[in-house]
């Protein structure tokens, strides 16, 4: 179990680029959910038969428990896990894929910071992220309990 990010500093400029970004969730994850499929089109069948306002709205609550909870590694952890797991093994989603997801929400939070977007916060988020898809991909890799 450990931090995301080391640096208590970092941290809060994770927390307080996202709490301003999340004013304007929606529009920010239905971005998201378009740049995945312009970079990514073999992505889309993976949604085809799922409403996307649902989607969205279950994205959008999931990043905002991630940062909700970037201070409890081991809530965020459980949480994490349960979601790599999910997408690995019952979605069938390619690790490699997760990955790109990653990529398209640090360019999609560039995008909604505008000018208070600075490289520093840039690679807090990428540090971040990585950590965030390890933790998904490391959890859907395990075996299955047996209990
Ligand atoms: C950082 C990357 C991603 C995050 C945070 C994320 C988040 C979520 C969340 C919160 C759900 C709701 C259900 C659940 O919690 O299991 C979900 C479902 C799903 N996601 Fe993702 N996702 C990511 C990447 C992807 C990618 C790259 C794909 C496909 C190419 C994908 C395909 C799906 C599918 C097929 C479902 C199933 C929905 C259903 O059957 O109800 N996800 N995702």
């Amino acid at each position: 179990m450990k931090y995301l990010i080391a640096e208590p500093e970092k941290l809060k400029l994770l927390e307080d680029s996202f709490r301003k970004v999340s004013t304007s969730g929606e529009k920010f994850v239905e971005r998201a959910y378009e740049t995945l499929f312009e970079r990514l089109p073999e992505a889309r069948p993976y949604f085809n038969h799922l409403d996307m306002l649902g989607m969205r709205g279950k994205l959008l609550l999931t990043l905002t428990m991630m940062i909700e909870n970037v201070r409890r590694p081991d809530i965020l952890d459980g949480l994490l896990g349960e979601l790599g797991a999910r997408h690995i093994r019952k979605y069938r989603v390619p690790v490699d894929y997760l990955a790109k997801m990653g990529d398209v929400i640090v360019d999609t939070m560039a995008e909604f910071s505008g000018p208070e977007w600075t490289s520093e916060l840039n690679s807090i988020w990428c540090e971040a992220m990585k950590s965030i898809i390890e933790r998904m991909t490391e959890a859907g890799s395990q075996p299955i309990s047996p209990n």
